[in-house]
């Protein structure tokens, strides 16, 4: 099976409950990273990981993360439509203070998540297939924050 079979059958699910498995993923960011959590401005808004990942604001962020994750999906056979808004979204993740290395904690999260939400079916190839996915979208966007 090719990669791109591999990450739109996972997907199929997973796609369609967004806020949850992103609210997975990003619980587990933060426990990676607590530091993180100060980088978002609403964060002073509550008192802790779990009252921040329950928070409008925190929840509209990690909707979009997912949607970003979802367009890849999407566009797997023509990724590099995305590279303008790519890049754009680095450029704006630069300017709020967040390192390219944070990115790629970000992956291991996503990893993480699809480990727990697939279950028999996150296997190697599976890992492999969505690492690669994951490091060209993160690529583009530390171009962006570079430039
Ligand atoms: C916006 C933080 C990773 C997608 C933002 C904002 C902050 C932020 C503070 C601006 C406030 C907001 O819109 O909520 C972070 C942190 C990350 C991270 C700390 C962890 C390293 C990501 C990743 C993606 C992403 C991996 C997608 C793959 C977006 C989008 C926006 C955004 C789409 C809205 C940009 C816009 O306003 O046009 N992020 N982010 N973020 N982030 Fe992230």
């Amino acid at each position: 099976v090719k990669d791109k079979e591999l990450i739109r059958g996972s997907w199929e699910s997973l796609g369609k409950n967004k806020v949850p498995h992103g609210v997975i993923m990003f619980s587990r960011l933060f426990e990676l990273d607590p530091a993180l959590l100060s980088l978002f401005h609403y964060s002073t808004n509550c008192d802790s990981k779990q009252d921040c990942l329950s928070s409008p604001e925190f929840l509209d962020h990690v909707t979009k993360v997912m949607l970003v994750i979802d367009a890849a999906v999407n566009h797997l056979d023509d990724l590099h439509s995305l590279e303008d808004f790519l890049l754009n979204l680095g450029r704006k993740h630069q300017a709020v203070g967040v390192s390219t290395q944070s990115f790629t904690v970000v992956g291991e999260s996503l990893l993480y998540m699809l480990q727990c939400s697939l279950g028999q079916a996150y296997t190697a190839p599976l890992r492999q297939a969505w690492l690669n996915m994951y490091s060209i979208v993160v690529g583009v966007m530390s171009r962006g924050w570079a430039k």
